[in-house]
């Protein structure tokens, strides 16, 4: 039984945006695996921060897959916008998507890979009936809205049941996890069963720059077990 690789995704939240594409550029050289993009409306969330056009300028600056993490109401209006900018990866939350099953279809009819995302206070009953129709779940370790904010300890005992859960019904999504993720909390949430690490200040605020952060991230994980899982493969992209 094989496991998937652990990915590091640096989320461009925490980044410098006046040297964007400079940043995004240290980051694929230091091998982070994807890079993850936080939306959000001032609706959902109490902040506002980017949309396609912002989403469209990283498509141009890196060729790393795009993971855009969608905290806006009704998502559905705006999956296309995302799509043609560039996105790779659509995450929507359950707590937006009162049709969740019709929006995931929506997102495989774009040709994109799917994802759902769960508040710390959403449990994970909620996506009992979805779990064959989503690429990645993603568990917030913090409240969205910010970045800086401090891991939520339950967290781990969420992605080990989610872990337990997906085996149990065969599925094949892989476990993402966002909010606090450092090189102390990273091995943690791996050994739990997370094969997704999102991280914004641990890389972007690192001391000794973003490439460093990402060392420092890959560092932590090097010879943590994930926890057992069905995977034949892990996912492409
Ligand atoms: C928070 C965002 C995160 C954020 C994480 O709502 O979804 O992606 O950038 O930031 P850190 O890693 O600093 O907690
Ligand atoms: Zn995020």
């Amino acid at each position: 039984m094989s496991r998937p690789t652990v990915k590091i995704l640096p989320s461009i939240l925490s980044a410098d945006f006046r040297r964007l594409g400079q940043q995004l550029e240290e980051v694929e050289r230091a091998g982070a695996d994807r890079i993850h993009i936080d939306v959000m409306d001032g609706r959902f969330v109490p902040n506002i921060t980017i949309g396609p056009l912002v989403v469209e300028a990283v498509r141009q600056s890196t060729t790393l897959p795009l993971d855009v993490h969608l905290m806006i109401v009704e998502p559905e209006r705006y999956l296309a916008d995302f799509a043609r900018a560039g996105a790779d990866i659509l995450l929507v939350h359950q707590e937006t998507c009162p049709h969740l099953h019709r929006t995931l279809s929506q997102i495989k009819e774009l040709g994109k890979l799917a994802g759902v995302v769960l508040n710390p206070s959403t449990p994970l009953s909620t996506l009992e009936e979805v779990l064959g129709n989503v690429d990645q779940i993603l568990i917030m370790s913090v409240n969205p809205g910010f970045g800086g904010q401090q891991f939520i300890e339950s967290s781990i005992a969420k992605v080990q049941r989610l872990r337990h859960l997906l085996d149990e019904h065969g599925a094949q999504a892989e476990i993402e996890i966002d909010g606090g993720i450092d090189p102390a909390t990273a091995p943690r949430v791996v050994a739990a069963g997370a094969t997704l690490l999102v991280a914004g200040s641990a890389i972007f605020r690192a001391p000794g720059g973003a490439a460093e952060g990402v060392r420092r991230l890959r560092a932590s994980i090097a010879g943590v077990q994930t926890a057992e899982c069905k995977r034949s493969s892990p996912q492409s992209r």
